[in-house]
């Protein structure tokens, strides 16, 4: 069966296009929707996209995901620096996934370089702007090792 991926962007990813474009590009948050189910497309996969300024609706989407999609690529924008919440729901649900930035959170302030989530995502892409979602997409697609061909321990 074709994977499904979840694509989930975190608060202020809806200004994308607008916001701090020096940093974050002219690209929209429709654009990269857009270019994901393109993609999607080509590589024969489905591609559901979700974006909330709301820490809890991420919660609640990615319980939703389970046993629903094989795998989430996720910017989770500021939340990256302070949720546990998601770091635990992502856990919760046994969903692996790919972590995302425009930026390259590393070179901007210190309270950027701590993420919540990086210790246990199977990737980390930052730094490439909106091809970071095309990489996290097609590593999602092709290469990530999905939960049922993990090893058990
Ligand atoms: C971001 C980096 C975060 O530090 C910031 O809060 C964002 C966007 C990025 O894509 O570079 O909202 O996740």
């Amino acid at each position: 069966m074709a994977r499904r991926i979840l694509l989930i962007n975190g608060p202020n990813l809806s200004l994308l296009g607008t916001r701090e474009p020096h940093i974050y590009g002219s690209t929209t948050l429709d654009d990269v929707v857009a270019q994901a189910q393109a993609q999607a497309q080509q590589l024969g996969v489905a591609v559901e996209a979700f974006q909330s300024n709301h820490e809890g609706a991420i919660v609640d989407r990615i319980h939703a995901a389970r046993g629903q999609v094989d795998a989430v690529v996720i910017n989770p924008g500021a939340y990256t620096h302070t949720s546990i919440a998601i770091r635990d729901a992502l856990l919760g649900v046994e969903l692996p996934f790919v972590e995302v930035h425009l930026s390259n959170v590393h070179t901007r302030e210190d309270f950027r370089k701590h993420s919540y989530l990086s210790d246990k995502a199977q990737a980390v892409v930052c730094g490439l702007g909106v091809f970071g979602y095309t990489v996290g997409i097609e590593f999602a697609a092709k290469h990530m090792k999905l939960k049922t061909e993990l090893p058990r321990s």
